[in-house]
């Protein structure tokens, strides 16, 4: 994976790649033609995924995660920009999202586990409905392929009849990754799939998680508030920073060399491992205005190298594959 520049073309060989991607919630004209409000969530976004590897993305609350995440699994259109899987588009404004054929490809992880299951649904069901509904299975198919589910996550077939409040969190976890599973998908999108887990079982899920990367061979998109969980699971790191990826690289790079003045930041506040991300105690620590976005790089307010250039306007991502950074005057 790699982040792409702004307006760069995708390359035939990436997983999945995202460019330009931008969402805005309200805006428009009102109906005597005033011009409303619109929430700026993300900001001509560019990033791409090879099969097989995990991109941790990390920012602050609010910089636009879930956004990202819900737009790569359709449950939001795009407000303009475009998503691509193998080669083909998931995802383009203007066009129909077809959420079977992208649930067969792309599956969602949820944050809160508990909350994300039915709770008047046994995990049966649960499970059942995507075999049904996405993958067509006769009732002797279902069977065996809820006991392979419930084995691949770890948990006796015999839950199967039991009720999600029933579960602990972390096993809760697990239901949601085996309902992911369901769908044989190519891509898991994990939207801080263990921050509501201690410490002691996010372990395990974060473990399991590593397993079935590998013996299926998916492709990870791991959102995650938490450095510490993001340096031991992810390939790639991406930063984001007010709707926009400020910084991406290798793991190893990016924690040993961030050059994004954001990015050092963040590293400086976040000494160890399990530490969740906060630069709150930081002078000039609210991120800008969603509604007004500054002409320039956003984090010029807070940034101790900020010019004139960096004020007006913003700058683009440039980079390798190894090492991209959207910042004018960058650290060595
Ligand atoms: N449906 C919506 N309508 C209006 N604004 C929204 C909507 N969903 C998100 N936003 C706004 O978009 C921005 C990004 O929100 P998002 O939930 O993607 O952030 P996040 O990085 O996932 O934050 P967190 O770490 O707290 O989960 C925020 O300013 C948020 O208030
Ligand atoms: S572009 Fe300018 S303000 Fe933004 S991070 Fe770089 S030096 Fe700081
Ligand atoms: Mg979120």
């Amino acid at each position: 994976m790699t982040a792409l520049p702004t307006g760069s073309t995708m390359q035939a060989s990436n997983h999945l790649a995202v460019s330009d991607l931008v969402k805005q919630f309200g805006g428009g004209r009102s109906l005597i033609g005033r011009e409303l409000p619109a929430v700026h969530a993300v900001r001509k976004l560019a990033f791409h995924v090879e099969a097989g590897e995990i991109l941790g993305i990390v920012g602050e609350s609010g910089c636009g995660k879930s956004t990202v995440a819900r737009m790569l699994v359709g449950l939001d259109a795009p407000t303009s920009g475009r998503i691509e899987l193998g080669g083909s588009p998931l995802a383009e404004p203007g066009k129909p999202i077809h959420r079977r054929a992208l649930a067969n490809r792309i599956q969602y992880v949820f944050q809160d586990p508990l909350s994300s299951l039915n709770p008047r649904k046994t995990i049966r069901q649960i499970l059942t409905a995507p075999l049904v509904y996405l993958k067509h299975m006769d009732k002797e198919q279902i069977e065996t392929r809820l006991k392979e589910l419930m084995e691949q996550v770890n948990l006796r077939a015999e839950f199967l009849s039991r009720y999600p409040h029933e579960f602990s969190g972390g096993q809760a976890q697990r239901i949601g990754v085996a309902r992911a599973l369901a769908a044989e998908p190519e891509v898991l999108v994990l939207d801080e799939p263990v921050s509501a887990l201690d410490v002691s079982v996010q372990a395990q899920v974060l473990n399991l998680l590593q397993d079935l990367r590998k013996r299926f061979n998916l492709t990870y998109v791991f959102i995650s508030h938490d450095l510490g969980v993001v340096r031991n699971l992810c390939d790639r790191v991406a930063v984001m920073y007010f709707g926009r990826i400020v910084e991406t690289a290798d793991t190893d790079t990016l924690f040993s060399n961030p050059q994004h003045h954001y990015t050092r930041l963040l590293l400086d506040s976040v000494p160890g491992t399990g530490k969740q991300l906060s630069v709150g105690d930081q002078a000039n620590a609210e991120l800008p205005d969603p509604l007004k976005p500054p002409p320039g790089c956003a984090f010029a307010a807070r940034c101790p190298a900020a010019t004139d250039q960096c004020r007006q306007t913003d700058p683009e991502l440039k980079g390798t594959d190894a090492h991209a950074v959207a910042c004018y005057h960058p650290e060595k």
